[in-house]
Parts: C-alpha cells; sequence; structure tokens
C-alpha cells in the first residue's frame, strides 16, 4: 500500500520533470495557409535541429537537404540561415486538418536544450451563415446553414420571445467535403404564434468565434392610398456597425428600395416619393421604413428588411398586402350573393319544416301549435334578411 503510493509520487514527479522540460507551445493554423511552429534557442555554434512528426518520425534534419519522408515533400520547409541564429522553427505550407497533432523540435550540440513540443490545431473559420425559410419538405421551416468549417462547430436554436425547447423540432445534417464541415439544420415554424424571431447561433469549436442569425415573418394589410409603417427593429447586440437594406421582391427579381450605414445613405429613384427612414432611430436599431400612397399592384408583395454586421444578420420579410377600395366592393357583392343563397336555401327548409308541421298538426292536435310558432318565427327571420348585418344582428338577439 505504502510503497504503491511511493511509486505513484515518483511517477507524478517524473511526470512533472518532462512536462517543465518540454512545454506544449500551441499554434492555430489556418486552413490552407501556411503556418510557423516555433523553436528557440541559445545558439553556441554547430547546432543540429531536427523535427519529429505526431507520428515520431523524422521530418526534417538542418544537416540534410528537404525531408526524408515522402509524404512531407514540398509540405515543410526550415530556414537554413536561421539556424545559426537560434531560430530552428518549422514552415507548415497549405495546412490541413490531418496535419493536427503534436510535433517535436530536436536541437543537438555543445550543450543541452530542452525539447519544443508545439501541438498544431487547424481551424477553417466559418464564412457566412445562412437563415432562410423553406417548404421543400412540405412544412413550413426555417434553415440554417453554414459551410465548409473545420472542426464541426456547435448549431442551436432559440426564438425571442422564448419557446420552450421540447416545443422547437428540428434536423441537423452534417456532412464532411475534403475534411471540412457543412452544417445544415431545418426547424419547423411554430404556428399560432405572432411575429416570433427565430434565432440560429453557431459557435466555432474553438470558441473564438460566434455567430448568429434571425429571421422573422410579419403579415400586414393596407387599402390603396393609405400610409404604414413597416416594422423592422435590430437584436441589441447587433449594432452599432451594420448596413440596413430594405429590399422588395414583387416577382422573382428582388430590388433594392434602401441601403443605409454610417456611412452610405442611398434611396432608389422610384421609390423616392414613396418611402422614409428615421435615420436618428435606425442608430439606436429601429430601421422601421415609413409607406406613403399606397397602390395595389405597385406595392403588394414581399418586403424585406436586413441588418448585417459582421457574424451576425437580422432578417424581417413583411409580406404587405394592399388591397384597392373597388375590389373590397366587389367581394362584398360576392359575399351578398352567397348570402342570398343561403337565404335562398333556408327559405326552402323553413318551408319544408312547415309543410312537416301542418302534417303533424292534422295528426296530433297539442304538439302542433308550438311548432306552428316556431316555424312561423324562424320564417319572419330569414326572410326579412336584406344584408350580412341584419343577419348578425337577428342572431344576436335570437341568442
Ligand atoms: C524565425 O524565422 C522565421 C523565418 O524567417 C520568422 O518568420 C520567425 O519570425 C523567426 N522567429 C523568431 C522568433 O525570430
Ligand atoms: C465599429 O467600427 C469602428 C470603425 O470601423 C470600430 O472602431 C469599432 O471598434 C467597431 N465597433 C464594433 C463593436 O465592432
Ligand atoms: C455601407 O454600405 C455600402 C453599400 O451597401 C457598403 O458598400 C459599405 O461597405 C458599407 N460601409 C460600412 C462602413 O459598413
Ligand atoms: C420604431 O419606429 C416606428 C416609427 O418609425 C414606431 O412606430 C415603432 O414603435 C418603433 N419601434 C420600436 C420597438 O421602438
Ligand atoms: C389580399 O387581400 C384580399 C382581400 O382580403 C384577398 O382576397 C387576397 O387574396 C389577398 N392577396 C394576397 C396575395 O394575400
Amino acid at each position: 500500500m505504502a510503497s504503491g503510493s511511493i511509486w505513484t509520487l515518483a511517477l507524478l514527479w517524473i511526470i512533472n520533470l518532462t512536462e517543465a522540460r518540454t512545454q506544449d507551445i500551441h499554434v492555430t493554423c489556418l486552413y490552407t495557409e501556411d503556418c510557423i511552429l516555433p523553436c528557440l534557442f541559445k545558439p553556441v555554434g554547430g547546432e543540429v535541429v531536427r523535427w519529429y512528426s505526431p507520428s515520431n518520425s523524422l521530418l526534417l534534419s538542418s544537416d540534410q537537404n528537404g525531408p526524408q519522408d515522402q509524404n512531407y515533400v514540398n509540405k515543410v520547409a526550415m530556414f537554413q540561415n536561421q539556424v545559426a541564429l537560434g531560430n530552428g522553427s518549422l514552415l507548415l505550407q497549405r495546412c490541413q486538418p490531418q496535419d493536427r497533432g503534436r510535433y517535436r523540435c530536436h536541437v543537438t550540440g555543445q550543450q543541452e536544450v530542452p525539447d519544443t513540443t508545439v501541438v498544431v490545431r487547424v481551424e477553417a473559420p466559418m464564412q457566412s451563415l445562412a437563415l432562410e425559410t423553406t417548404r421543400l419538405s412540405g412544412y413550413e421551416e426555417v434553415l440554417c446553414l453554414t459551410r465548409n468549417v473545420y472542426p464541426a462547430p456547435q448549431l442551436s436554436w432559440s426564438t425571442q420571445p422564448p419557446m420552450a425547447k421540447d416545443a422547437m423540432k428540428y434536423t441537423l445534417h452534417k456532412r464532411e467535403t475534403k475534411g471540412l464541415y457543412t452544417l445544415e439544420s431545418k426547424l419547423r415554424k411554430l404556428r399560432g404564434v405572432a411575429s416570433l424571431t427565430y434565432v440560429c447561433t453557431v459557435s466555432a469549436a474553438y470558441g473564438a468565434q460566434t455567430w448568429r442569425a434571425s429571421l422573422t415573418e410579419t403579415d400586414m394589410s393596407s387599402t390603396e392610398g393609405g400610409d404604414l409603417t413597416l416594422p423592422c427593429v435590430a437584436p441589441a447586440d447587433l449594432l452599432p456597425n451594420f448596413t440596413l437594406t430594405w429590399s422588395f421582391l414583387p416577382t422573382d427579381q428582388s430590388s433594392v428600395i434602401l441601403t443605409y450605414n454610417s456611412s452610405r445613405h442611398w434611396v432608389a429613384e422610384a421609390w423616392g416619393g414613396h418611402v422614409q427612414l428615421d435615420t436618428l432611430a435606425v442608430k439606436s436599431g429601429n430601421g422601421s421604413l415609413r409607406l406613403r400612397n399606397l397602390y395595389t399592384k405597385q406595392h403588394t408583395g414581399i418586403y424585406t428588411c436586413s441588418f448585417t454586421a459582421p457574424k451576425h444578420t437580422h432578417v424581417a420579410h413583411i409580406r404587405l398586402n394592399v388591397t384597392s377600395i373597388r375590389s373590397e366592393k366587389v367581394q362584398t357583392e360576392e359575399s351578398n350573393s352567397w348570402w342570398i343563397a343561403a337565404v335562398v336555401v333556408a327559405v326552402l327548409a323553413v318551408a319544408m319544416a312547415a309543410i312537416v308541421g301542418i302534417v303533424k298538426l292534422k295528426d296530433d292536435c297539442s304538439q302542433s301549435g308550438k311548432t306552428m310558432e316556431e316555424a312561423t318565427m324562424m320564417h319572419d327571420v330569414t326572410s326579412t334578411l336584406p344584408s350580412k348585418q341584419h343577419l348578425s344582428s337577428h342572431h344576436t338577439r335570437i341568442q
């Protein structure tokens, strides 16, 4: 027992000793870029520097030309003129995920130099994050997508206002191409919740980067000739460096209405008289757009507001339906004709009931009086219906 503990202590001491002698240096290399693995020492003269690969095979020696391992030809190099100056750093070219691992630099010469261990990790940082709506699977979904990242990042969903985690149903697909990951997640849209903002957050495995994209959808309607404010408010953490863009999608080609940022405020000529942005409010994140003098054909469609900042975007889609006063009239007439049909059917039904009532009256005197009375009352109600409004007021009275 006691001797066991002593052995453990001794072992720990040895581990500590070796760790102290060869301190790990951590280097993060960017995908496809060149990277320097440092190995520095005090030069006395005549030192030879040797680098060992993560699998502990000799990669390169400063007293030889080029690597011995064929896998590393054109991949690694040393700065020959620097070695005499105490710089035995290794150049690792066009880094790939498979280059990661623990490299060792061993210096031999007149004096003893501790080994240098360099732990290399390779990173392909996120370049973009897309968030869009889709219904390819038959469901209304929100799709969050990021491509060509290494290592695979973490993806999560949330909503604003917050919803229970188990209310959110989503799929997550991770694909690997040439060592890099593509992450695609689809979240089923929640029904019956008005103006919900969907947020997709993706965090790099090394914790240095977080990207966020949010999306909200709103339906609005207005009558022609009216004024209207299309709402769009950026999340507070997206400020202050952003570009705001409003665009309009009448058919399949989008047209930019305006762009706004700290250095530029531009409005498309065609929209000049129709839109207004409160530039003071937009600085604090309220990018709502005032639309004036709306006309049916021109202004019905999908308006998209997007706030873009480094690693952060917020998009609002607003489906606007501008109805003309004329088309509303047509609708009322249409509904009138529907009601006329309904009234005719009702009258026929009452007539049938009345006939049945009369037949019954002949059969049974005590029951018939009541039935007759009811039938007449209903007849009164239905036959004096000139419009929808009358019907509803009668209904209220009956109930
Ligand atoms: C070692 O040499 C390389 C190549 O010239 C250089 O990039 C690196 O900065 C040098 N390191 C030091 C600590 O001087
Ligand atoms: C915003 O941009 C300015 C100038 O480009 C920069 O100095 C500042 O650090 C940026 N702020 C943030 C929070 O990114
Ligand atoms: C402002 O917006 C314009 C046009 O979209 C863009 O080219 C420019 O880079 C933006 N400037 C800043 C500081 O974001
Ligand atoms: C944004 O501004 C519009 C007017 O431009 C206003 O009606 C709306 O209430 C504002 N929204 C917020 C969240 O401040
Ligand atoms: C716009 O509203 C009218 C009347 O409410 C409706 O008939 C029409 O289908 C709507 N159009 C769209 C594109 O939603």
